[in-house]
């Protein structure tokens, strides 16, 4: 067997490790199993690719190749390990920058070793030659795209930009005229491949992928975020047809399309077509004096509402962001324990967007080791609020807004959201009256059976815990 059949063996089996990865991810049982998969298939492949590599290039290329991977090896370690869960989103957005990068370099290399050569200097057959040039323009293209849109991404989650959407005068017209030249420079460039050209569409592509994610607003990051993911697979499909790397196509399909799939649960989720979001404008903040006044909030003590869960017959706890940012999980934990220890049924009602990335909420419970049968979704748990005694809602806002089924000038009319407000008592922990990521105000807070337990969430829970 030559290497290079070795190594193609060696693909097929990490295409498969990858596809057994994604169906273990797709369950909270399976979840490590799945990321075990995965990086399995991972090691097979860069081990056979370094092999491959090592019979064609010479030893000092070899040596490069080794350092470059220590070097990413421990960054991506280091990171790794330091990353928040709250911090992952932008950690994936600069991610798939990286990869865009690389897939611009590898069209770009294709450009230098096949269509700069001229037709008579190259290996590729001639009739195989406009495929090249048209792979080396779009594996050009949706990289640079990808680039620029995951810095923008990136710079808008981490708050280095401001989230706010940029709304340039005809912001659609711009996209739509840049998407139409894109495909005029790729049949001037299939008929006759220049550099001007292809300098042309990195510029057109990388003031593209900065605009498109320029104009989307905070609200939208996440599914901004998967339709990265999206874009930086088939970036990497591309640069596989130029390698002439099987591998690389298939896990560039398997991102791209299941990043389109992402991306679109999570319009569903927010009942927001995929064309609004690109569109953007959402997220867009409030103008001054635009709040509507609801009167009075009231406000609740821990003691208080510790009296208030102990004579309750069922719970429903909402989590959100907040309760990310508070590190909560572990004290509601142990307050969900305590009170199915004294017979109160308690149950989680999980928002599909609620924090920011899909799953959020289900990680953080899992982590905490909070059983997976009392965590429900949406849907399950939608119509039992209004038998429920108390819903403790730690850390949600946006997910929880009355507002997105009452108000339809909402900015979150439509939303399908969890129907909090219909049981006995509410009892809302976060640590003002601030809006949630959508900048959208909530009437829930003003509602008579809604109270406020101001404070750091983990500081409330375990205020409660003491008190019971
Ligand atoms: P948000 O609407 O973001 O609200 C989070 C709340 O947590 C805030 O009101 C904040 O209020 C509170 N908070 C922050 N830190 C806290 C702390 N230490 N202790 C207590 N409270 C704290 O949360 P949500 O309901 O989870 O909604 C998620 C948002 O993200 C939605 O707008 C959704 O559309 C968007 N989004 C999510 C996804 C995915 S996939 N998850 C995808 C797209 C969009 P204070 O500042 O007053 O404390």
């Amino acid at each position: 067997m030559t290497a290079s059949t070795a190594a193609q063996a060696a693909y097929i089996v990490a295409a498969l490790l990858f596809i057994v990865s994604l169906a273990g991810l797709s369950k909270h049982e399976t979840s490590r199993t799945g990321v075990v998969y995965g990086i399995t298939g991972m090691t097979i492949a860069l081990v056979a690719t370094v092999v491959l590599a090592s019979r064609s290039i010479a030893a000092g290329g070899l040596a490069l190749l080794l350092v470059a991977m220590a070097i990413g090896a421990t960054i991506g370690l280091w990171r790794a390990r330091r990353v928040e869960m709250t911090g992952m989103p932008e950690l994936i957005a600069m991610l798939h920058s990286f990869v865009g990068l690389a897939a611009v370099l590898v069209g770009w290399d294709g450009y230098y070793d096949v269509e700069a050569k001229g037709a008579a200097q190259t290996a590729v057959a001639s009739d195989l030659l406009r495929i090249h040039h048209a792979e080396v323009f779009i594996g050009v293209f949706i990289g640079a795209v990808t680039f620029t849109g995951s810095i923008v991404a990136y710079g808008k989650l981490s708050a280095r930009i401001k989230s706010a959407p940029l709304m340039l005068p005809g912001k659609n017209v711009l996209n739509v005229g840049a998407l139409l030249a894109f495909v005029g420079l790729t049949a001037a460039f299939v008929a006759h491949p220049s550099l001007g050209l292809l300098i042309a569409v990195t510029a057109l592509a990388l003031a593209l992928g900065w605009h498109l994610v320029a104009s989307i607003g905070g609200g939208d990051m996440p599914v901004v975020v998967s339709m990265l993911n999206s874009y930086s697979g088939w970036a990497a499909a591309a640069s596989g047809f130029l390698l002439d790397n099987n591998l690389l196509i298939v896990t560039g399909a398997l991102v791209g399309s299941s990043g389109a799939y992402l991306s679109y649960i999570m319009c569903q989720a927010m009942n927001r077509s995929f064309l609004s979001v690109i569109a953007g404008g959402f997220g867009a903040v409030a103008p001054a004096g635009s709040e509507t006044d609801y009167g009075e909030h009231h406000e609740i003590t821990a003691p208080e509402a510790a009296k208030l869960l102990s004579t309750a017959s069922s719970v429903i706890i909402t989590p959100g962001y907040g309760m990310a940012v508070a590190q909560a999980q572990f004290p509601v934990a142990e307050l969900t324990a305590r009170l199915r220890e004294r017979g109160v049924q308690v149950r989680f009602g999980i928002h599909p967007v609620a924090g920011r990335l899909p799953g959020h909420m289900n990680v953080l419970l899992a982590e905490a080791r909070v059983p997976y049968d009392i965590v429900l979704e949406m849907d399950e748990i939608n119509d039992d609020f209004a038998s429920t005694t108390v819903v403790l809602v730690i850390g949600a806002n946006d997910t929880v807004n009355p507002a997105a089924l009452e108000d339809p000038g909402s900015p979150i009319a439509g939303m399908p959201v969890l129907r909090v407000w219909e049981a006995e008592h509410v009892i809302v922990f976060k640590r003002s009256m601030a809006a949630g990521y959508a900048g959208v105000q909530n009437p829930l807070f003003y509602r008579d059976n809604t109270q406020m337990l101001f404070g750091d969430a983990k500081e409330r829970v375990q205020d409660i815990l003491h008190a019971l």
